[in-house]
């Protein structure tokens, strides 16, 4: 007997038939990017198709998002002013805490996730409170569940810490419970590698570190358990959801932390990997709408349910009108 299995890839139909993996918009949570102001609409440079909003410009782009049938937006802030332990992150009048009350004044059914980090807000760029020089883990902690707890009195549905600070998922647990939040969910950024992948986002959020680089607290490339340890320590911190960030250089990972894990698991298709694409769709030299579904499409059969990327609109565009 001869084994054909090119009789399943045969036509349209019946590849759309034996099909193992499904991207929908349903998977996909949009990050933005909102300043102070009126009327902004500022092209991010170095992601084509990508803008800065102020409050009132997000919120049609919201209306956008949603008529595609996307669930979710994760928001980023660029605060007026920085200081060294990033005040404005926890300021009730900040650019996230506004911008949060007017999605959900509009929207409410829009699923809303704010990141919840210091280096946007601070003017040495680092993710956390500096003492001697180093980022001082145990001062940051109560930083983030000041600003977590900022962000749920706005409506966020959950906060998404992305600091990668020892401890920070059960000090902002604590926070949130002590203060009657019990119902505002945790998105941990689990698993984040130092990454030279977040190039174009530190540009966008205007976030890089003005000095050294942020390995002292995010992992190392090379570590694969050292994963699996970082997700079992925020599931039993109180997380609701994890994530692991950047994708597609660590598919493997995704993988992996899939079996161990029974939350919900999230990818960061991250600004890097969305500019390649842009970059080399503008030169020509790939067909850049086939590359970011094949990416995504590999990104849930790593074993991600959801997916932050800002391929999210281009793609439910797609998905939409059918994509085989
Ligand atoms: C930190 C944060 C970063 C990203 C999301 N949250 C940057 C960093 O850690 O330097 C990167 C996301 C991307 O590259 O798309 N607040």
């Amino acid at each position: 007997m001869f084994i054909r299995p090119r009789r399943l890839r045969r036509t349209p139909a019946i590849r759309e038939m034996v099909r193992e993996t499904h991207v929908s918009p349903k998977d996909l949570i949009y990050p933005l990017f909102v300043q102070h102001g009126r009327d902004i609409k500022e092209p991010i440079p170095s992601m084509p198709g990508q803008f800065r909003f102020s409050v009132d410009t997000i919120i049609q782009e919201i209306g956008d998002i949603q008529s595609l049938g996307i669930p979710s937006v994760i928001l980023f802030g660029i605060p007026e002013t920085k200081d060294p332990i990033g005040s404005c992150s926890y300021d009730e009048e900040g650019i996230i805490q506004q911008t949060v009350r007017a999605i959900k004044e509009k929207f409410p059914d829009m699923v809303v996730i704010t990141d919840v980090c210091l280096c946007e807000y601070t003017d040495h760029g680092h993710c956390g409170v500096l003492k001697d020089g180093h980022v001082d883990n145990d001062a940051t902690l109560a930083v983030l569940a000041r600003q977590a707890l900022t962000h749920a009195k706005a409506g966020a549905d959950f906060v998404a810490p992305s600091d990668m600070m020892d401890g920070r998922v059960m000090a902002i647990r604590d926070e949130l419970d002590a203060n009657h939040f019990h119902d505002t969910g945790i998105l941990a950024y689990a698993v984040k590698y130092a990454s030279a992948f977040y190039g174009p986002f530190r540009e966008a959020a205007d976030s890089a570190p003005q000095f050294g680089d942020r390995r002292g607290y995010q992992m190392d490339p090379a570590n694969a358990l050292e994963a699996l340890k970082e997700a079992a320590l925020d599931m039993e911190e109180g997380a609701d959801m994890i994530m692991v960030k950047p994708a597609l250089p660590y598919l493997d990972i995704i993988r992996r932390v899939r079996e161990d894990c029974v939350l919900p698991l999230a990818a960061y298709n991250v600004s890097g990997e969305y500019a390649m694409v842009k970059a080399a769709e503008e030169k020509g030299w790939i067909d850049g709408t086939q590359v970011m579904m094949e990416m995504l499409i590999s990104i849930k059969r790593a074993g991600a349910d959801l997916i932050l990327t800002y391929f999210a609109k281009d793609a439910a565009r797609i998905l939409n009108a059918s994509w085989g």
